[in-house]
């Protein structure tokens, strides 16, 4: 036995011999088992997740006795509840000064923070009191559970190869097939034999054992079909031997890392996760195949991955129940024509506990998005920087983890949300491929989105900001050295061309005179303006949907019971379609503003009856006082475009607002996101010069 299969050991089947009948399994199940076959059907499922998360992590981090009360405080709410809390009937949405009244002992720790302009996050005493310039981090939380599951994949390492998917930020599927496959054929040697007549079709002999061990396992009571006087099949061994494995593995997180999980183990994802959650905390449930329809006859279906949101809503309305065992009693065909054919017949599958998904060891960020929700709102371009610097250096830091840097992976497009009253905007813009992500360009890329906003005019006061990166790619090559991220030949002519055919005149006309200066102007906009504009319903408060590290756009949202999230999950179609149409619109609208603005730093002020007047510090002007916080984004505007005439940093947006790509950006912007936030980083000044190998490549 290899020391790198600790499972093969443990021998906690009782070998009473049983009765000799043929195991309903077949010789070619059991190879399927050895291929993680996803319509295998001993295969074996566990889903693991941590008990009270966010709460653990603040008790192991301050070394507080796990007996202790304590909760996680977000500005003036509860966001996590260890389980000594939960005894007094602290709960997730109970105020402060109710938990307070019900355990005065309970330790309240509020989550770290980004301090406005500061260069990363840290644990401020007296963070809740300034929701205003603090920006939540869940950056601690992150860490922790990248060190969960380093902890599991060694506990699991191979041969055989591992399937491990990070579910969320303390939730991991593990298909279990493989290894208990292994294990089976080292317990049971004569499973290892040929088929007889080489046909594996065969059925396999039947396990020479008529009880298990299931040690503290919560197990979920057999079908009314079954007996605990049948004989266990493979089936039930591969249970048992997963159960085993996750037992060790919880152990080995225990033992490490001092948390506490709980885990469900069964035939699939779906039944698996319904089980992790069964018995809480430190526990974990079995669902064997036999007892599946038990157990799920129990549920109500809405809490089944997929039905716990409008789809779920839609059942109950149709069939009038939410019970699992009431739509079990509806014919395939009655649920196809009420629900359409192949959401009919998903959900007759779904809930008789058939789910086929793989666990997906290479989980893939789609997008990351570090966002604010301003209270009061800031009225200014220069705070708007601040934040977005820190939203840059938030997500730098999650792309270094992602690969970024070595451009294992690189995101494609970055966008950027506001909120002004009732009012959702949207700007998006190509992230340059020549060149190595970093903060610098990211930040840059982000202002002149916000330079792009502000000429639209209507900025302010904007009460919700929002940095995303999206349209994640794998690397041309992995590792690739540094000259792989150099432009070379063509490809700098062709960002030149671009460059020149955009913008005209754009270089031969800085002048200064007034003809050529509004050509520039021009130039200079079309440039801000950007390739898709959409509205999009406001969702998160804070950072708080920032829970999950990966972003499943395709999936349920995580916290079906937010509020804030169910009105994202709303977001249709139509929404983001229809203000995509009005983009070319608004673009034109943009170009008008722009103009105005222009027209009004002249001395004649048309606009404003007003005879108010400031001197503008930076080009002395006097300016109506009425117009101040115009006159201030055109200079910010303007910061944008010479720092862009100056640097490569922000190469410009191509002209490639083809309906091809506008309709790509509705079926990603469609979809429920869920976002992360942030860490460290070097947050750079707006101007602040780019790489120089890639300036001089690019143009010099
Ligand atoms: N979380 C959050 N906001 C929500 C839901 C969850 O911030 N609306 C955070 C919680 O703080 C939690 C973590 O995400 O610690 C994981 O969530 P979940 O597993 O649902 O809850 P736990 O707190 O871990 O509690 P349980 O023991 O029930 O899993
Ligand atoms: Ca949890
Ligand atoms: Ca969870």
């Amino acid at each position: 036995m290899s020391s790198s299969q600790p499972f093969l050991n443990s021998s906690p089947i009782s070998l009473t011999a049983g009765h000799r009948r043929k195991s309903q399994f077949t010789y070619k199940h059991l190879s399927l088992l050895g291929q993680s076959s996803t319509s295998c059907p001993l295969r074996v499922i566990a889903h693991i997740d941590l008990d009270a998360f966010y709460a653990q992590c603040e008790g192991v981090r301050l070394n507080i006795a796990q007996d202790q009360p304590l909760a996680v405080q977000q500005w003036s709410g509860l966001i996590a509840i260890n389980y000594p809390a939960r005894k007094f009937g602290v709960k997730r949405f109970t105020t402060i000064g109710e938990a307070k009244k019900l355990c005065p002992d309970i330790i309240l720790q509020h989550v770290a923070t980004w301090k406005e302009g500061e260069e990363r996050w840290a644990y401020h005493q007296d963070a809740f009191a300034h929701m205003a310039t603090h920006k939540v981090s869940l950056d601690p939380y992150r860490l922790e559970s990248r060190r969960i599951l380093a902890c599991i994949k060694d506990t699991l390492r191979g041969p055989p190869i591992q399937k491990v998917e990070k579910a969320s930020i303390d939730e991991v599927f593990l298909d279990l097939s493989a290894q208990i496959h292994a294990v089976l054929l080292e317990r049971y040697p004569e499973l290892s034999g040929p088929a007889p007549y080489d046909d594996p079709t065969e059925s396999l002999p039947r396990p020479p054992t008529t009880a298990l061990d299931w040690n503290a396992d919560a197990l979920v009571d057999l079908d009314n079909s079954e007996t605990e006087d049948d004989d266990p099949d493979w089936d039930d061994i591969a249970m048992l031997i997963g159960s085993e494995i996750v037992r060790t593995v919880r152990a080995a997180i225990r033992e490490r890392l001092k948390y506490t999980c709980s885990a469900g183990v069964a035939r699939n994802k779906m039944i698996a996760k319904l089980g992790s959650a069964h018995k809480k905390p430190n526990q974990q449930t079995v669902i064997r195949n036999r007892a599946v329809q038990q157990f799920l006859g129990d549920y109500k279906f809405t809490k089944i991955r997929n039905l716990g949101g409008k789809l779920g809503e839609e059942v109950v309305t149709k069939f009038a129940t939410e019970e699992v065992k009431d739509l079990l009693l509806v014919p395939i065909e009655q649920l196809k024509s009420k629900v359409g054919d192949d959401t009919g017949s998903w959900l007759f599958h779904i809930i008789r506990g058939e789910d086929h998904s793989e666990v997906n060891s290479r989980t893939q960020i789609k997008s990351m998005l570090s966002a604010k929700s301003f209270r009061p709102s800031i009225n200014t371009s220069e705070q708007a920087v601040r934040w977005l610097r820190i939203f840059a250096a938030d997500i730098f830091s999650r792309l270094v983890e992602e690969g970024v840097v070595e451009n294992r992976r690189r995101p494609k497009t970055i966008n950027l949300h506001h909120r002004q009253g009732g009012q959702m905007r949207s700007k998006q813009a190509p992230i340059p491929s020549g060149r190595p992500i970093d903060e610098a360009l990211l930040s840059d890329l982000a202002q002149n989105l916000l330079g792009q906003i502000v000429v639209d005019g209507r900025v302010w006061p904007c009460s919700n900001l929002q940095l995303s990166v999206g349209g994640f790619e794998d690397g041309p090559t992995k590792n690739r050295g540094i000259g792989g991220f150099l432009v070379r030949g063509d490809e700098a002519k062709a960002m030149i061309t671009s460059k020149s055919e955009n913008h005209g005149s754009f270089h031969a006309t800085d002048t200064g005179l007034p003809m050529k200066r509004r050509k520039l102007e021009d130039g200079a906009l079309r440039k801000f303006l950007t390739k898709s504009e959409m509205s999009r319903d406001e969702g998160e408060e804070d950072n708080d949907i920032d829970n999950l590290d990966t972003i499943e756009e395709h999936a349920t949202l995580p916290y079906e019971h937010s509020e804030e999230n169910r009105k994202s999950g709303s977001r249709t179609c139509e929404d983001v379609s229809s203000s995509l149409l009005g983009s070319n619109e608004r673009m034109h609208e943009g170009i008008d503003i722009m103009d105005k603005v222009e027209q009004s730093q002249g001395p004649i002020l048309t606009r404003q009856p007003s005879t108010e007047t400031y001197t503008c510090i930076r080009c002395k002007r006097s300016i109506s006082v009425h117009q101040k916080e115009e006159h201030e984004d055109w200079h910010f505007a303007k910061n944008l475009q010479s720092h862009e005439n100056s640097t490569t940093s922000t190469i410009p947006v191509r002209d490639n607002e083809n309906s091809a790509q506008q309709s790509n950006h509705v079926s990603q912007s469609k979809m429920p996101k869920k976002f992360t936030a942030s860490r460290s980083g070097t947050p750079n000044a707006l101007g602040k010069k780019v790489e120089k190998g890639q300036k001089r490549l690019a143009f010099g």
